[in-house]
């Protein structure tokens, strides 16, 4: 990484950090629990996108894991790995329920019922993310060179997808063609 790619990846830190700040102030203010919870999860992502803008450029720096830190680590992550299975599950079976009473209006399905359903699903996402993030790292201590900084780097293209932020995907910019029709 050249110098000014990691002065990038620090500008965009900052960003992150305002955001934060901004978000933080509307979180204090909000007596709603949506406006609350929606603006918390924002800044939480925004604390997730600090944190990893570090990382890629603390690597330059600090790419090592000692044997111990890496037994303590996989002990750690190892039964971290359960809790977040068992949460899975969870969330799944209720999702289920949810699913089965929003999508029938004629069975007394609401809208509280299909937003149970659209937040649950949102989280289990998440959760499916973690479990990958988790498995990955676990995979990498375990079986990996870990001096080697690349095996570092690929976690960046194999534990963290992308997927939905390609064009076209479910989280693609609006067009601004759209944008004024819907006004
Ligand atoms: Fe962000
Ligand atoms: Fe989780």
């Amino acid at each position: 990484m050249s110098e000014r790619e990691i002065a990038d990846l620090r500008r965009l830190k900052t960003l992150e950090e305002e955001s934060i700040k901004g978000l933080s102030e509307v979180a204090k203010l909000a007596k709603n629990p949506v406006v609350d919870g929606l603006i918390s999860g924002l800044i939480f992502d925004s604390r997730k996108h600090s944190s990893w803008l570090d990382a890629m450029i603390g690597l330059k720096t600090r790419g090592i894991v000692t044997e111990t830190e890496k037994d303590q680590l996989l002990d750690l992550l190892r039964s971290h790995v359960a809790i977040e299975k068992s949460s899975l599950v969870d969330y799944q079976k209720i999702i289920k329920a949810a699913e089965a009473k929003a999508v029938k209006p004629a069975l007394g399905g609401t809208t509280e019922d299909n937003a149970i359903k659209a937040c649950l699903e949102a989280i289990l996402e998440d959760e499916q993310r973690h479990h990958g993030i988790l498995e990955q790292l676990i995979n990498t201590l375990s079986f990996m060179d870990t001096s080697v900084v690349d095996v570092w780097w690929r976690l960046w293209t194999t534990a963290v997808p992308t997927a939905p932020t390609r064009k076209g995907g479910k989280y693609a910019a609006p067009k601004k063609s759209s944008r004024k029709k819907a006004k």
